[in-house]
């Protein structure tokens, strides 16, 4: 039994020293030391063995089992070193090729502009509000004294969902809402999309967004308008800019005006961008009708408030001097990536 012992060991060491794969390593592991392995059969053979015979042949195959154990150990890290340095010598990585380049997004023009404007408000302490896109023909239009047949409806010709139902076409509906659900104090913005068939062109999109403003309290006049609106433009287009209230017609408000600021870019001699006006319309206002206030029953005789309504478009426009609408929505990278 020691000279079978023996034998093993001769064996394993030669096949042992031929071995260059980790496959071929476990493999002889099993072979010699695995459960039915040639070593642990000569183990379980001791047992014919005579009482003096067994410890002695018993340490032979222990010493055995463990020279095998920590060869075949040492031929694994062995194995493995020499892989790594393969692939240390043939994966080698050239730092001077170009990289890739990750691509990183951007906040598009329409929507940066719209944040600084809502911060300006939300800095004068009013909160943002919204309503649907797809309103009834009750919010956008007779709520707002626009009733069937009134020409302000031609002029915002719209997406009729059915005879109820309508895209809307201002961010006004937006204020019959708020004051429905709400009683003054009321001080929001409703910034969004509006539509009207319109065909494109460089100022005209049948899809476009308006920022809606509503101011109802207990003696707000038009003084806080114009206080209001002054301090908005000031921050938006810097501390000169002028502002002048034209006369003007709205069905919801009374009086109305739309307002002028002063060109950002002439200061009001007259350039390009102002059409040699000095002046450029930014946006329509006035104090909100009694009729409109009656009909979400806030008392008129208690309370007044006003109204305006920014497009966000216009606005964008001027400052970033983009000369076409359409290139907002285009999505043309080399547009977009100038901002
Ligand atoms: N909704 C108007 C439009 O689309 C803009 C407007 C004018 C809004 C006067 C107002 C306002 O709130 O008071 O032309």
């Amino acid at each position: 039994m020691k000279d079978q012992i023996a034998n093993i060991r001769t064996a394993a060491e030669a096949e042992l020293a031929q071995v260059s794969e980790a496959n071929k390593l476990e493999e002889l592991r099993v072979k010699y030391l695995g459960k039915k392995g040639e070593l642990t059969a000569v183990l379980k053979g001791m047992g014919r063995l005579s009482a003096e015979e067994r410890p002695i042949v018993g340490a032979l195959a222990n010493e055995v089992r463990e020279f095998l154990e920590s060869a075949i150990d040492s031929k694994r890290s062995a194995l493995e070193s020499a892989a790594l340095n393969e692939r240390i010598a043939t994966e080698k990585i050239d730092v001077t090729m170009p990289g890739k380049r990750g691509t990183v997004g951007r906040i598009h023009p329409l929507n940066a502009v719209l944040t600084e404007l809502e911060n300006i408000f939300i800095g004068m302490g009013f909160a943002i509000s919204e309503g649907p896109e797809v309103e009834f023909d009750y919010y956008n239009f007779e709520a707002l004294n626009i009733p069937p047949g009134h020409p302000a409806r031609d002029t915002q010709d719209t997406f009729y969902i059915d005879d109820n139902i309508v895209l809307r076409t201002q961010t006004s509906p937006v204020q019959i809402r708020v004051m429905e659900q709400q009683q003054p104090p009321i001080r929001i913005i409703a910034p969004g999309r509006v539509y009207r068939s319109d065909a494109v062109d460089a100022t005209h999109s049948p899809v476009f967004h308006q920022i809606e403003g509503l101011v109802i309290d207990k003696g707000v006049t038009m003084a806080d308008l114009k206080g209001t609106l002054e301090i908005f433009v000031r921050r938006l287009y810097g501390e000169k800019t002028k502002l002048r209230f034209r006369p003007h017609h709205f069905p919801f408000t009374e009086p109305s005006a739309e307002v002028d600021i002063s060109c950002f870019a002439c200061g009001g001699n007259g350039c390009r961008i102002c059409k040699n006006e000095g002046w450029i319309e930014i946006l329509g206002c006035g104090m909100v009708h009694p009729e409109v206030l009656r009909r979400c029953n806030i008392d008129p005789e208690v309370y007044s408030g006003f109204a305006f309504g920014i497009g966000l478009e216009r606005v964008a426009m001027f400052r970033y001097d983009i000369d076409d609408l359409r290139l907002f929505y285009e999505n043309d990278v080399r547009f977009l990536q100038q901002f």
